[in-house]
């Protein structure tokens, strides 16, 4: 009989820790046991996997016995406080969180881009944010033929990122609006509803966000290219699920739009949609539940001399974090 895995997921009933649980189904990833974790409220709930209904169990120091690997999606103080009792447990994790991501010590993996990373780990593996994963996907063909040297982004990131409560909100104040009434905003510091909001995680003392500076910090430290300069501006939309990227990139040497749209429809995890007289390039709701990110609008830059234009949606549930950490398991145990 092939190997089985004994999987943890931690945060089994939020918004990432469902979508993990239904890709280790749909990919036949070898589970022995899969053991779902979440906070004390929802302990004795069920989760349904490989048509069997598991009960959910509060997570506490002692959760990881006998358990090969651990997905953890339950917010970055839950990773930094439990991670290590998994560790010490001899539990392999694989963080969705911020937490450990820009720790030396611990891989950041998108395995399309550093899938060797994965196995340098001391236990602990992160997985990018969300905007970064799908960037890093799209970038890396172009980065490999003709290096970049600065990345312009502005994203429209959907409240899905934001977790459960966040998708709650969105239709709630929709439906509200809809009905002449204003509900005021908590999950958001503003109302999400008809809105775009440049804010998303907290204000550092540059100015940037929280959420800005992780792309910069992520999309060097995976590339593995600390001279790429990059800048970012997130803003969040009311869209349900995937997340949207305008992509402005400087390359070291001039490279066509054409050659671009060659060397994405031959790379891994991308689908190049981009047929501008038809109407056709990546919308959220069509790339919704897919795996691979979709670009198109792609573009030369006629601002500069080696520049690429672009637009990139992704699932931010799937290869923004779900996806990409099975990603990594499967990389784990191939
Ligand atoms: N959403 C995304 O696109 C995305 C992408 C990348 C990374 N992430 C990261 O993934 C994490 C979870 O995000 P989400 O969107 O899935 O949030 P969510 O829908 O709000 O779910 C949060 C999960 O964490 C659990 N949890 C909360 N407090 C806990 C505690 N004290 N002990 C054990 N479990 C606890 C919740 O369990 P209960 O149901 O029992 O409260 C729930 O299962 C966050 O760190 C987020 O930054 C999210």
């Amino acid at each position: 009989m092939s190997t089985q895995y004994n999987i943890a997921v931690v945060g089994a009933t939020g918004v990432v820790g469902q979508e993990l649980i239904k890709i280790l189904e749909e990919r036949k990833v070898p589970v022995g046991e899969l053991r779902p974790l979440a906070s004390a409220r929802s302990a004795g709930k069920t989760v349904k996997f490989n048509d069997t209904h598991i009960e959910v169990q509060e997570l506490t120091p002692d959760s990881f016995n006998g358990i090969d690997y651990a997905l953890f999606s339950a917010g970055g103080a839950i990773s930094e406080e439990f991670c290590p009792h998994a560790v010490k447990a001899g539990t392999v994790c694989i963080d969705n969180t911020s937490h450990f991501r820009m720790d030396p010590t611990v891989p950041l993996v998108v395995p399309e881009v550093n899938a060797a990373d994965a196995h340098k780990h001391n236990g602990i593996i992160a997985n990018p944010n969300c905007s970064t994963a799908q960037l890093v996907v799209a970038l890396k063909p172009i980065y490999d033929e003709v290096g970049i040297a600065r990345l312009v982004i502005s994203t429209y990131q959907s409240v899905s990122g934001a977790g459960n409560e966040a998708i709650f909100e969105l239709e709630e104040q929709s439906r509200a609006l809809l009905n002449g009434q204003e509900l005021a905003p908590e999950q958001f510091p503003h109302p999400i509803a008809f809105n775009a909001i440049p804010h998303i995680d907290k204000f550092t003392e540059n100015g940037y966000t929280k959420e800005e500076m992780k792309m910069v910090g992520e999309t060097k430290k995976i590339m593995g290219d600390d001279t790429i300069a990059v800048t970012a501006t997130c803003v969040r939309i009311p869209v349900f699920i995937c997340h949207s990227e305008s992509v402005n990139i400087k390359t070291r040497k001039k490279i066509s739009a054409a050659r671009v749209r060659e060397l994405l429809q031959a790379a891994p995890g991308v689908e190049v949609v981009d047929d501008v007289a038809n109407n056709v390039y990546p919308l959220p709701r069509a790339v919704s539940g897919k795996n691979d990110v979709q670009v198109g609008r792609i573009r030369d830059d006629i601002s500069q001399e080696n520049g690429i234009e672009l637009w990139c949606v992704g699932d931010n549930l799937r290869k923004g974090a779900a996806l990409n950490a099975i990603q990594i398991l499967e990389e784990l145990i191939k």
